[in-house]
């Protein structure tokens, strides 16, 4: 694949602009400057540099970021700054059949929602994990502001009733292990569900933090901001069927 091609579609600018990129001396392959536009190199694992920062080809985006506070999951944000801000621009600039669209967040978590987020520029992936009978397992630790009881644990892995529609949420496996922690699975997505339910149960979230999606669990180094690349094995497991949850025991 000619180089100008590649940066191309890694979200470096148009064709003319990757080409200028590489003439100027910007792109470094294997710690030398390759200059012309049109040398031809196999794309699979290629490690690059573009202007001092280090890149590695991927065909389609797979990222994940730890979503901090005080920030929305909206491309055109309403009062806090948006998640897309916190990327480098290639990520938000790949183009997709011609146009300029970069990766979107899988789901949505609160303004003030921290943790998993997983992002991408493959629509049908986006389409699979959104999809009710892909049944991801999300796991979310909730700081709760009063104490969670045995009756809250049980109504939560029974189901509650939330007000926009009459068939119950259930929790797919809720455990504390201190009265003010809950680390709840859930199986679907709803609006503030989290929330909803622990208001449906008589209490209310004080802390909302994901931890995990499916077998792929925040790392403890990826600090709030930051994002890294999926691995292959790691987007290999978010598709495949989703394993059942553990459910659940309230503290001592
Ligand atoms: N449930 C909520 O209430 N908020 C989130 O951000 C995610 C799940």
């Amino acid at each position: 694949m000619h180089l100008q091609d590649i940066l191309y579609t890694q979200g470096f600018g148009t064709r003319r602009v990757c080409a200028g990129l590489v003439q100027q001396g910007h792109v470094i392959i294997g710690g030398k400057v390759v200059d012309d536009p049109f040398a031809d190199i196999d794309p699979e694992g290629l490690q690059y540099t573009v202007q001092g920062t280090p890149w590695e080809y991927h065909e389609k985006a797979y990222l994940m970021l730890h979503k901090p506070a005080g920030t929305e999951c909206s491309q055109k944000p309403s009062t806090y700054p948006s998640i897309y801000t916190l990327l480098p621009s290639p990520l938000r600039l790949r183009p997709n059949k011609g146009a300029v669209q970069g990766v979107q967040a899988i789901g949505r978590l609160d303004q003030d929602t921290t943790g998993l987020l997983l992002l991408t520029d493959d629509g049908q992936f986006i389409h699979k994990m959104g999809s009710p009978k892909h049944h991801v397992p999300k796991v979310y630790e909730v700081t709760a502001k009063h104490p969670v009881d045995e009756a809250q644990i049980a109504k939560l892995l029974a189901g509650v009733v939330l007000d926009d529609d009459p068939k119950p949420v259930r929790a797919a496996a809720c455990e504390s292990d201190s009265p003010l922690h809950l680390r709840l699975t859930l199986t679907e997505g709803k609006y503030h569900q989290v929330k909803r339910m622990l208001a449906a149960v008589g209490n209310r979230v004080e802390g909302l933090h994901r931890s995990r999606i499916g077998d792929l669990a925040l790392p403890a180094d990826l600090a709030p901001g930051q994002w890294r690349w999926l691995a292959a094995d790691e987007v290999a497991a978010l598709r495949a069927p989703a394993k059942p949850a553990k459910s659940g025991k309230a503290p001592k």
